[in-house]
């Protein structure tokens, strides 16, 4: 079977892990398949998925294209943006069906809004998989050109229910749904190995070994709901019994970058997060890493994790990878986390955007290392047991058998 993966971005998002994921696992259940890659920009996707045995191709997109996004921004925008760019993007269109056919995929999967719709109309007989990341009823033009090619989609995979009911709304009942958890590698994210110094990492002073460590680990799209995180931490440092004696000494981080390249529309940006730090006094307290990319070692170095999404998480990743690590982890309660975790038996929530419940939330775990512990301790074998790398891998291989034609089932 040759499977032939299409993805807008070569960032390290969510969906692009989530895509290195499935991949990985597929390699090891179905070494004989062929893996191919069509990328729209160049980045540090494409050198992952060529050190996975990926034949991965990078066809830069116009760069009107590239820079349509429409999270955060008004539609009118985005149509004008397609509109003025409707000459290059439609000879890149041709440009971008021939490369396809010409590599003979038995299944087409996109992994992105603008790939789905180049998908459709370069996918030639190959079964295309449309693998929705986001909630497409929040992305009005986007909706409107994917309900518009839903017939070109043999499957869509949705990475949570929530999502999937999504799907339906927008799509309609017509289009074959399904639901495909994602995977978590459970050998990298585990409770025990490499840690990091955090404060070194973030240019801070070393705090004291015994310090209490929390942090939200996040690209910087302007809802995950890092004012939010900084407003909860300002509250917690005003209570003045944080810092007193008998409460362990805390401080805080916001681990992560602004990884796509649709602008500080969507996207906060480091000087409005300093000037944030700076106007709520969480100077000295609270340190700005970066982009890191290799996560498993930052969860290890944390006591608790921070998701403040505040708009419905689609699925929530970096979630499930915390649990994975046997952090506690505060999560914002709507969309997909909803199918992650439990409150009070593998993690905390908090309702999104509300900044005492998060305070609230903090302030209970930061006291109570029992309490960290027993959740810590359930999140990894809930997640052990359920969002495994190698379920989510033979979900995807069962879903290509299914529509694959009969011949290259194998
Ligand atoms: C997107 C979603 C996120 C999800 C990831 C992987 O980044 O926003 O919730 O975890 O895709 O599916």
């Amino acid at each position: 079977m040759r499977v032939l993966y299409l993805s807008p971005s070569a960032e390290l998002g969510g969906a692009e892990r989530a895509l290195l994921e499935g991949i990985r696992a597929l390699r090891s259940l179905e070494p004989s398949w062929t893996i191919g890659l069509f990328c729209l920009e160049d980045g540090p996707l494409v050198g992952e998925a060529r050190s996975l045995g990926v034949d991965a191709t990078v066809l830069p997109v116009p760069e009107a294209f590239a820079a349509t996004g429409e999270s955060g921004r008004n539609p009118a925008v985005t149509l004008l943006q397609l509109t003025r760019g409707a000459g290059p993007i439609a000879g890149y269109a041709r440009s971008f069906r021939k490369a396809v056919l010409s590599w003979a995929p038995d299944i087409v999967h996109s992994n992105g809004i603008k790939t789905h719709l180049l998908g459709a109309w370069s996918h030639g007989t190959a079964p295309l998989v449309w693998h929705v990341h986001d909630f497409l009823s929040t992305r009005g033009v986007s909706a409107t050109l994917l309900r518009r090619h839903r017939r070109t989609a043999a499957l869509v995979i949705a990475n949570s229910r929530a999502v999937a009911e999504d799907v339906e709304r927008v799509l309609g009942a017509s289009v074959r749904i399904e639901t495909i958890h994602n995977g978590v590698d459970t050998e990298r994210f585990r409770p025990d190995g490499p840690a990091v110094d955090l404060d070194t990492l973030s240019g801070l002073d070393a705090a004291t070994p015994a310090a209490i460590r929390i942090g939200l680990v996040a690209t910087y799209a302007r809802w995950k709901g890092h004012h939010v995180f900084l407003r909860s931490l300002a509250g917690l440092f005003a209570n003045r019994a944080i810092g007193r004696h008998d409460v362990p000494f805390v401080r805080a981080y916001i681990v992560g970058g602004p990884v796509y390249r649709t602008g500080s529309a969507s996207q906060v940006t480091r000087e409005e997060l300093e000037g944030t730090l700076t106007s709520l006094g969480l100077n000295g307290r609270v340190g700005l890493t970066g982009f890191v990319n290799d996560t498993a070692p930052i969860y290890r170095s944390l006591d608790i994790v921070v998701h403040a999404s505040t708009s419905p998480e689609p699925f929530g990743l970096s979630v499930a990878e915390a649990m994975a690590c046997g952090r506690a982890v505060i999560v914002s309660d709507a969309g997909g986390t909803k199918e992650i975790g439990e409150h009070d038996r593998t993690c905390l929530v908090h309702r999104p955007g509300d900044v005492p419940a998060l305070t609230e939330a903090l302030s209970r775990l930061i006291r109570d290392s029992s309490l960290r512990e027993r959740l810590g301790r359930s999140a990894t074998a809930a997640i052990r047991s359920r969002f495994t790398s190698q379920r989510f891998g033979e979900s995807l291989g069962a879903a290509y058998k299914q529509i694959a034609a009969p011949l290259c089932r194998v």
